[in-house]
C-alpha cells in the first residue's frame, strides 16, 4: 500500500514536497533526542538537518555516530582481510554525504592513512570541509570525472549512492573509480538487491527479474529519492564486468548488500 502510494506521488510529480513536509515532521519527532545527545556530547559536530535528513532521511545523532563508527570498524576489517598493511593508505569515499563514515576513517584505519572524501552535492562538501578535520574532501558532478590522477588509491569505497543512479551514470563511475585505483586496488561498494522484492511493486519484481536493474526516477539523479536496484547476475555480468568479486555480502532485511571487489 505503501509503495503503491509513493508511486502516485513519484508519478505526480509531487514526491518532493511530500519530502519537505516529511522532514518537519522527523525533525520535531527527534528534537529532543537529540537535544539530549547534543548536552551529553558536546564536542561531537554534527551536520544541519536538511543536508542529513537529505542523505539519509533519519535523523538522529545517536545513530549517525553509532552507525558511522560500526561501518568505519567493518570497513576496515575488509581492508586488512584484503590489502598488505606494509605501506600507508590512500582511502577515498565517493558519495560521503555529511560525513557519517568517513570521520571515523583514520581512526580505524590508523592515523597513517590518508584520508580523502567527495560528493556532488555542494552545501555537504562546504560543511564537511568546514567541520571534519583530517579529511580531504572534494566536490564533484553527477557523472565524471573526479579530480585525481590516475591509480592513487589503494581503497574505495561507496555506501548508497549506485544506488541513487542511472545506468549510463553508474557505468561511467565504475570506470572512474577503476582510473583512480591501481591493480590490486580494493572498492567496496553497497547496493539494493534480494532483498528488496520485498519492496517493490509486482511489475518491478518482472522487471527486476527480466533486466536486473529497476529505476524509480521522475526525481533528481543523485537525490534520496532515485532509487536503483540491481540483482545479482546483473552486477557480477555488466556493472561489475571489469572487477574481481571477492566477497558478497547479503543484506540482513532491507539493508544493502556489500559488495567487496578488487581491480585485477
Ligand atoms: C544515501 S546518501 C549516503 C551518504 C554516505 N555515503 C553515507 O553512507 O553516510 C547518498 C550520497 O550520495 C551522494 N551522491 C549522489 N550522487 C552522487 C554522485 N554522482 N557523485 C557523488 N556523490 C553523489 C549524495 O549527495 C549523498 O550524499
Amino acid at each position: 500500500m505503501k509503495q503503491r502510494i509513493l508511486r502516485s506521488l513519484r508519478t505526480a510529480g509531487l514526491l518532493n514536497a511530500a519530502e519537505r513536509a516529511n522532514f518537519l515532521f522527523v525533525n520535531r519527532k527527534q528534537r529532543r533526542k537529540n537535544m539530549l545527545f547534543g548536552q551529553a556530547n558536546p564536542g561531537f559536530v554534527v551536520p544541519p538537518e536538511a543536508l542529513a535528513y537529505d542523505a539519509y532521511s533519519w535523523l538522529d545523532w545517536e545513530n549517525y555516530r553509532k552507525s558511522g563508527t560500526d561501518t568505519a570498524a567493518l570497513l576496515s576489517q575488509i581492508a586488512s582481510r584484503h590489502l598488505s598493511e606494509n605501506h600507508p593508505l590512500r582511502v577515498l569515499e565517493w558519495g560521503c554525504g555529511p560525513a557519517r563514515v568517513i570521520r571515523h576513517i583514520s581512526a580505524a584505519f590508523g592515523a597513517k592513512t590518508e584520508v580523502y572524501g567527495s560528493d556532488y552535492n555542494e552545501d555537504t562538501i562546504k560543511w564537511c570541509s568546514k567541520s571534519i578535520p583530517g579529511v580531504n574532501f572534494t566536490l564533484n558532478g553527477l557523472e565524471p570525472p573526479l579530480p585525481f590522477d590516475s591509480g592513487i588509491f589503494d581503497f574505495v569505497y561507496s555506501i548508497s549512492v549506485f544506488t541513487h543512479l542511472s545506468e549510463s551514470v553508474s557505468r561511467a563511475w565504475i570506470e572512474e573509480l577503476i582510473r583512480i585505483t591501481h591493480s590490486g586496488s580494493i572498492l567496496v561498494v553497497t547496493m539494493q538487491g534480494d532483498a528488496y522484492l520485498e519492496k517493490l511493486l509486482p511489475d518491478e519484481v518482472e522487471v527486476y527479474r527480466s533486466r536486473g536493474i529497476v529505476l524509480r526516477g521522475n526525481v533528481t539523479e543523485g537525490s534520496r529519492i532515485f532509487s536503483a536496484f540491481h540483482s545479482r547476475e546483473y552486477l557480477t555480468t555488466k556493472l561489475f564486468q571489469n572487477l574481481e568479486v571477492l566477497e558478497f555480502i547479503p543484506s540482513p532485511s532491507l539493508g544493502q548488500d556489500i559488495w567487496v571487489l578488487r581491480k585485477p
